[in-house]
């Protein structure tokens, strides 16, 4: 199986959560192969040769980051073609999440999810029963919280990372089952 996963970082703390995923998508199976890239470097071709195709984006003003809104606004040309239809997809994010109700990551993985669908793609969102749920889970996918309680910037804790480990064999898991 081959899975693209694209994301934006300015600081670290999405990518930490991609190379999660991509643990979790790698352990214990032998035949995923993984292209992790950044959403400008991302080229049509990658998209079109993946199985899966995994979003990840900080959330910025309440959304998400531009460039990963360029790339979606690149591969219109795809939704034009269908050439993304039957793909399996997959979101994850992160955010300063000051105040108390995420920073608007809950609308930034609904958007990354609205372009999967526009696509013609299945979406696999996050079970609560998986491991890192509680402290780094939402039902759209993993989020690290990375900012303090004073609203600076810090890092992913530890129980994002795993959830987003725990995403990633899920995704796996799931498309194996609709691909049987
Ligand atoms: C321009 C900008 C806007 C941001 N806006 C938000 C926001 O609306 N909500 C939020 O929770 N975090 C916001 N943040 C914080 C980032 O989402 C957070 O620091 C994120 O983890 C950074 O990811 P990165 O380390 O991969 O760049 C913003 C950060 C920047 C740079």
């Amino acid at each position: 199986m081959r899975v693209l996963i694209a994301y934006h970082s300015d600081y670290g703390n999405t990518k930490k959560m991609a190379e999660a995923i991509a643990a979790g998508m790698r352990a214990g199976q032998a035949d995923v192969s993984i292209d992790l890239h950044t959403a400008e470097e991302t080229s049509l071709q990658d998209l079109l040769i993946a199985d899966m195709i995994v979003f990840g984006t900080p959330v910025h003003m309440g959304s998400m980051a531009w460039q990963m809104k360029q790339l979606i606004d690149r591969a219109a040309k795809l939704w034009m073609e269908g050439t993304l239809e039957g793909k399996v997809g997959g979101v994850f994010a992160t955010g300063g999440g000051f105040g108390g109700a995420g920073g608007g990551v809950e609308q930034t993985m609904i958007a990354l999810h609205s372009n999967f669908l526009e696509h013609g793609m299945l979406v696999i969102g996050f079970p609560k029963s998986m491991p890192g749920y509680a402290d780094g889970g939402l039902q759209w996918g993993p989020y690290g919280r990375s900012g303090n309680h004073e609203g600076m910037p810090d890092t992913v804790p530890d129980a994002a990372l795993t959830a987003a480990r725990s995403y990633g064999s899920h995704l796996i898991e799931v498309a194996r089952k609709i691909n049987a």
